[in-house]
């Protein structure tokens, strides 16, 4: 069993996948860490060196690498979804959970993070609104089941997300 945790920068998913493997006894992995580490850079010196396309394409070799193994909980990096193989290749291996959150949530939890090179000129609630609107195809393309994270606790985004999982376990997830 697989968990991949999506959604769009700031929704949380690196947060909820430390709690969510501590709950089921799995082990997480964090793609763009291991991005970084397979590049020997930082995720803004692969976006300068090789553009976005070269940095997707670092994505994709990762996500095959990670989603050759199983009993994971994965977070992955916001623009996964965007690939179509990605996508398939993820609902293929795994149960993939979409985490959400406002415009204005995610600025307040990322906007001033310099590591996110897709946030340079988009940092502002509008900015993120637009991307975030654009993406939005994808991301309900790629999972099985959303969270919305606004005015949450770590704690509570957990719990639904084990409810969803032990509902699929007996055969009646809500949707
Ligand atoms: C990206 C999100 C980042 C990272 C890279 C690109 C994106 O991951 O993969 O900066 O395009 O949304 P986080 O969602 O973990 O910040």
């Amino acid at each position: 069993m697989n968990v991949i945790l999506v959604g769009f920068m700031g929704t949380g998913k690196s947060t909820v996948a430390k709690e969510l493997s501590a709950r089921l006894g799995l082990t997480v992995r964090e793609m763009d860490e291991e991005i970084v580490q397979a590049a020997g850079r930082s995720i803004p010196e692969i976006f300068a060196d090789c553009g976005e396309e070269g940095f997707r394409d670092l994505e994709s070799q990762v996500l095959d690498q990670v989603l050759s193994s199983d009993g994971q909980v994965i977070s992955g990096g916001g623009g996964v979804v965007l690939r179509k193989a990605n996508r398939a290749r993820m609902k293929a291996g795994g149960t993939v959970v979409l985490l959400t959150a406002k415009p204005e949530t995610v600025f307040a939890r990322a906007a001033s993070d310099p590591n996110r090179p897709n946030l340079n000129g988009r940092r502002s609630v509008s900015g993120i609104a637009e991307l975030m609107e654009a993406r939005q195809p994808a991301y309900e393309a790629a999972c099985d089941f959303a969270v919305a994270t606004d005015d949450k606790s770590v704690r509570e985004i957990t719990d639904e997300i084990v409810r969803y999982l032990d509902a699929c376990l007996v055969g009646d997830p809500y949707r």
